[in-house]
């Protein structure tokens, strides 16, 4: 076919695809009815679409093993959540989820209670302990769940974002005791901005948007028969709660973190002096079986 026009490329384009996978098809021709929709819609100009393209390339330069900016984007323009919320779906009893965010990284395996912080902030931060559960939808313990945690520093920084920090800091992995139960002690995290010197800053800045995130504690908890659940614990009083960057912010992943000034809960959390004291369950979905 030749001398396509304005009206009837998008149905030749369509036609083309041929895949043997319908999913594919799916996908593909999702995609082609909506960036055409999107492109008639808009009707950018030669310059502007020249510059889609130059954004999105750089977007991709700038990623690297150490750095996501594509993630990165899908979490400023809500896609991320979005895929969340379409993917966790079953509401419930079970802890909410909310984004991975792109600083995951490799992280040692820890005795139960180990201080994550092991950089200059273990001494600068404010000492904090986390405990709970991790249950069942039916408040049963789930033993030998395997809790993946990560967080920024007291000013707001990951380790892999700062040469400065010890490698693997604030990071760690615990698996839980027989009756559900983990502990661990490290500092509390701060609000951040997210990474705003590449093509993603350039897109907040050009929306007059802010980049900061409110101060949270990561966690990604695997256990066998049971959903991965990926979601935060964040700080109540956050000056950013109602504006996260991302979206990614849900009202029962909020969290009082309590003054201790106990000395008998310091000693048995073993920390010195007050600290923050936050008491979390986390509870996980049974694992969807294949139909
Ligand atoms: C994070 O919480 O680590 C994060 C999430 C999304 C974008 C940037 C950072
Ligand atoms: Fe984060």
């Amino acid at each position: 076919m030749r001398n396509l026009t304005e009206e009837n490329l998008t149905e030749v384009v369509l036609a083309r695809l041929n895949s043997e996978d319908d999913r594919t098809n799916e996908i593909v021709s999702k995609l082609i009815k909506h960036l055409h929709a999107f492109i008639r819609d808009l009707e950018p100009t030669e310059k502007e679409w020249a510059y889609a393209i130059d954004f999105l390339t750089r977007t991709g330069h700038t990623s690297s093993d150490t750095r996501q900016e594509f993630i990165l984007l899908s979490d400023v323009l809500g896609v991320s959540m979005l895929v969340d919320a379409i993917n966790h779906r079953h509401g419930g009893q079970t802890t909410e989820t909310t984004v991975t965010g792109p600083f995951h990284a490799k992280a040692r395996h820890y005795e139960m209670g180990a201080n994550i912080a092991t950089g200059e902030e273990a001494s600068r931060g404010e000492p904090t302990v986390v405990h709970g559960k991790i249950l069942d939808e039916n408040q049963r313990p789930v033993a030998g769940a395997v809790i993946d945690v990560w967080q920024s520093d007291d000013i707001g920084a990951y380790d892999i974002q700062d040469k400065n920090q010890p490698e693997m800091n604030l990071r760690g992995i615990f698996t839980t005791q027989e009756d559900g139960s983990f502990w661990f002690r490290t500092i509390k995290p701060a609000p951040y901005p997210v990474p705003t010197d590449g093509p993603v800053g350039e897109l907040l800045n050009a929306t007059g948007r802010h980049p900061m995130r409110p101060a949270h504690i990561h966690f990604w908890i695997e256990a066998d028969g049971y959903e991965p659940l990926i979601t935060h614990l964040f700080v109540e009083g956050d000056e950013y709660l109602d504006s996260d960057a991302v979206f990614g912010v849900k009202e029962s992943l909020i969290l009082d973190f309590k003054q201790n000034e106990n000395p008998g809960d310091a000693k048995k959390w073993q920390v010195t002096g007050p600290f923050y004291d936050v008491q979390h369950d986390f509870v996980l979905a049974q694992k969807k079986t294949l139909s």
